[in-house]
This record gives C-alpha cells, sequence and structure tokens, in this order.
C-alpha cells in the first residue's frame, strides 16, 4: 500500500510564497484582469511550453516577463475601445472588464454574437503548438477572431464561413491593419454623405422608409456591387468624399453603417445617423490605434486567408493544416440568419439556400433539427481530420444548453449527455483523440447558455 505523507506544511510557510509562486518562475507576471480557472490553466500551459522570448512575443496570459512587457499586453494597455457616450453602464463595464480579453486590436468593430475571447484563442494557438509560419484553420469563423489573432502572431491562418456576412466583416477586421488613414479621417468630416449613400443603396432613409427601387437593385446583385460595380457613379461620389474608391475603405464604411443600423433596430433609442457617427468614430479610433501599435512593435502581420466555404466540404488538401480552432453553431440556440438579417439582405444573399448550408438551422421540429445537427457535426469533424496532420491538434469550443437538448431529444435533463460529450465520441470515429477538456462559465452580455467545453484533440492515425 502507498504510503500516504504525514508531514504537514507550516500554513506560514504556504501563505507567504502564495500559489503563484509555486505555478510559475519568479519573473513572470500574470496579466491583469486574469481571474478564471480555464484562463490559469491556459497560462500555466503557456509557461511551460514557450520560451521567455515566445512569451514576451505571444504569450497571451502574461503582462511581463522579468522587465520585459509583453506585446500583448502593450497592445491591450490605453483606452481599449472609444465607445460612444450615451452607451450603457452594462456596455462599459462589459468592456472594461475585458480590456485584456477582448476589446484590443481590430476584434471589437462588430459585435458578432458567439464570439470567441481573442485572448483565449492566443493562448490555444500557442498550446498547440503553433509558431509563425505554421497555419491554423478555422472552417467556422463566424467575425474571424481565429484569423485575426493568428495573423497578429505572425501564425498563417485560412477562415471559412457560409455566411457572406461573415467572410464580409472578417475580411474588413484583417484589412483593418493596413488601412489608409487619410480616407478615413476625411470619411468621418463626410458622415452625412456617406450615411446617405448607403442609405440609399440599401434602400433605407435615415426615416426608416424604404427606397424600392434602390433595394430591389441591391437584392439582386449585392451592395459591394452595387456601390462598386463597373460604371456605378456610388464609389465615384464616395470617392469625391473621401478621396479614394478603394474596396478595402469602402468595405470598412460599409460594416460601420451595417454595425449602426443592426444596432439601431435593437436599442431603438437613436437614430441610425447618430449611430453611424459614433461608430465610425470608433472604428476609425481603433484602426489608428492597432497601426500605431504595430509600427512600434515593428511586428509582421501574417497572410490570412478568408473565403466563403462549407466546413462541411473543405476545399483544402489532406493532412496541410498544422492546427484547428472552431466553435461550431451552439447547437440551434442562435439563429445567426435571423440576426444578420439586414445585412444579409443588403448583399443580395439567397436566404433559403444560405439556410439550407447553415449547420443548426436545417429542419423543422426540434427533434429533426437535433438529427441534422448531429449529422452535420459529423461531417465538419471528419472534413477536419482529413486535412489536419498527423500529431497535430484541432480545438472546439463548445457551448451546451441541457435544458435546450432535453426538449429536442425528449428526455429528462438529468439524463441528458452534454453536447462537448457527445461531439468527443463523435471526433473519436474520426481519428480525433481527446487531449485535454477545459471548462468555462460564459460571462457575456446576453447568453442563453451556461457553460462552454474547450476541446483539444489530437489526430492520431491508428
Ligand atoms: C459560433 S459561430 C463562430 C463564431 C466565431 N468563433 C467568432 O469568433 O466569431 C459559428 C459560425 O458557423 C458558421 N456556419 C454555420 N454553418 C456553416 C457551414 N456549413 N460552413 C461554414 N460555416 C458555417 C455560422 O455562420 C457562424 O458564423
Amino acid at each position: 500500500m502507498q504510503k500516504i505523507k504525514e508531514n504537514r506544511v507550516k500554513s506560514e510557510t504556504v501563505l507567504s510564497k502564495g500559489m503563484f509562486h509555486n505555478l510559475f518562475p519568479d519573473n513572470l507576471v500574470l496579466m491583469p484582469q486574469l481571474n478564471e480557472v480555464y484562463e490559469l490553466a491556459l497560462a500555466y500551459y503557456e509557461s511551460k511550453i514557450l520560451t521567455e522570448t515566445e512569451l514576451v512575443q505571444n504569450g497571451a496570459y502574461f503582462a511581463r516577463v522579468g522587465n520585459q512587457f509583453t506585446h500583448h499586453y502593450l497592445m491591450c494597455m490605453g483606452e481599449s475601445l472609444r465607445l460612444p457616450q450615451h452607451s450603457s453602464s452594462r456596455l462599459k463595464s462589459f468592456f472594461e472588464k475585458n480590456q485584456f480579453r477582448t476589446g484590443y486590436a481590430s476584434h471589437g468593430l462588430f459585435p458578432y454574437r458567439g464570439k470567441f475571447h481573442p485572448q483565449m484563442i492566443k493562448a490555444l494557438i500557442n498550446v498547440m503548438g503553433l509558431k509563425p509560419g505554421d497555419t491554423v484553420l478555422d472552417p467556422m469563423m463566424g467575425s474571424g477572431t481565429v484569423p485575426v489573432e493568428a495573423s497578429l502572431m505572425g501564425v498563417k491562418s485560412i477562415g471559412l464561413d457560409a455566411s457572406p456576412f461573415c467572410r464580409f466583416m472578417s475580411q474588413v477586421k484583417y484589412d483593418a491593419f493596413s488601412l489608409p488613414i487619410h480616407p478615413l479621417d476625411q470619411a468621418l468630416k463626410n458622415t452625412e454623405k456617406i450615411f446617405e449613400l448607403f442609405s440609399y443603396a440599401t434602400g433605407r432613409s435615415d426615416s426608416g422608409s424604404k427606397n424600392d427601387k434602390a433595394f430591389n437593385k441591391v437584392t439582386e446583385i449585392g451592395i459591394l456591387e452595387f456601390i462598386t460595380g463597373s460604371g456605378s457613379s456610388l464609389a465615384d461620389q464616395m470617392a469625391d468624399f473621401i478621396g479614394t474608391d478603394k474596396s478595402e475603405v469602402l468595405d470598412f464604411l460599409l460594416l460601420a453603417y451595417f454595425d449602426s443600423v443592426g444596432y439601431s433596430e435593437r436599442s431603438k433609442r437613436k437614430s441610425p445617423f447618430t449611430l453611424f457617427q459614433a461608430i465610425l468614430e470608433r472604428y476609425i479610433f481603433v484602426v489608428k490605434k492597432i497601426q500605431h501599435v504595430l509600427q512600434n512593435s515593428n511586428s509582421n502581420i501574417a497572410a490570412s486567408k478568408i473565403l466563403l466555404g462549407d466546413a462541411r466540404a473543405i476545399e483544402l488538401e489532406d493532412q496541410c493544416i498544422g492546427g484547428i480552432i472552431f466553435s461550431p453553431p451552439y447547437s440551434f440556440a442562435i439563429n445567426y440568419l435571423e440576426n444578420d438579417a439586414f445585412h444579409l439582405n443588403s448583399m443580395g444573399v439567397n436566404m433559403d439556400q444560405l439556410k439550407n448550408k447553415m449547420v443548426g438551422l436545417r429542419g423543422k421540429t426540434l427533434k429533426e433539427k437535433y438529427k441534422l445537427y448531429i449529422e452535420d457535426i459529423a461531417r465538419v469533424l471528419s472534413e477536419c481530420a482529413r486535412v489536419l496532420k498527423p500529431d497535430c491538434f484541432c480545438t472546439i469550443i463548445i457551448g451546451t444548453n441541457d435544458n435546450q437538448l432535453s426538449k429536442a431529444l425528449g428526455i429528462p435533463k438529468e439524463q441528458v449527455k452534454g453536447l462537448h460529450k457527445i461531439i468527443i465520441d463523435l471526433a473519436s470515429n474520426h481519428g480525433l483523440s481527446p487531449m485535454r477538456t477545459l471548462s468555462r462559465q460564459i460571462s457575456g452580455m446576453a447568453n442563453t447558455m451556461r457553460n462552454e467545453y474547450i476541446v483539444i484533440l489530437q489526430r492520431k492515425d491508428a
């Protein structure tokens, strides 16, 4: 029988040094606001896996290594997001509390529901052993957190999403690193005109009435083509105000416009134009801040391919990817199409066709939706295993809602297995073996999920 350790350590000896002293070398200082167990675990893995130079350059959860501030700490310091004065105190405190987690670089440009904490993604890229020059894939990138964060770390990336709006938004966030500043300043001086042009193109006026003629044209060909298409006078008119017809700049302004229309529909407190002014000012502040940080740190932004695609049939060769991170739609809790209906309609997207491709939206009854969801997720996992190099990692962040699953399956809540366990079982059918699971509570602004699991799988060939 194993001998039980009898010697007690004195309280004084334990308390005088503290827990961190035992976990981390003395020269590592943790990031402020780190207060969750999964964050401490990721910090611990980073401290074990990365060299000190790598911690300074790419670490997510350390503020200092010796006397040197880390790149992540410097990037997050200062005012995080210039929120409009009329923002609710709840929103302000959310961003203050999450200064190091989410409100940095270009991540805060569009409030996308179900978005990852970029700081967590940075740590996962590190603990999966990805280094500058390697390639990470997110086959369901949503607002592009993985490609944007990887690029900041010098890691190449491929991001896919079935939704054209997600592709558009992610590209804007990536392009923000290199946008010319002068046209943006010009745009801020001409907000009224720019807002009018977008309103015309999307068939809306400030008063909310519809300009059907323009709108019908837009829904046929999509707003981007409508604005920038050959022979279009809209791009020329825009260029008169901002001095360029560069599509990256127009797309950036359009995202701010979409943001303001969406926000005004949700809050109803301010007119879309008032919001557009405030949002555009904030967007431009974000671009200037990150470009300033990047110039001062001599960082190289890694290339990213941001594409429209279907995670169930990934158009990539076998074994070409060094790591995968993604989060599937939270079973059927969030209807991404309804959330983005205005933007998608304005982009000329056929909503019925898109719905058929969206994991979690196929099917009529809850039971049928669940069956199709599981079928689709199995296809996604099989594709992930196929494109991943042997021994590399695939991390899936899974929100689970036992109440909803119990309804879908018609069984008591206590008997529900949990979506993360269902997905782990499906993954093992495709040679993806569980390596480590971390859990975290969701503390976002408005959430129907209570728990989320970070499931790290490794591709092991039989
Ligand atoms: C939970 S969200 C991902 C959010 C993302 N992690 C982020 O940080 O913004 C899931 C995404 O899966 C996308 N999606 C749904 N079905 C898809 C499919 N068949 N192929 C690719 N993407 C899909 C949705 O459009 C949605 O953006």
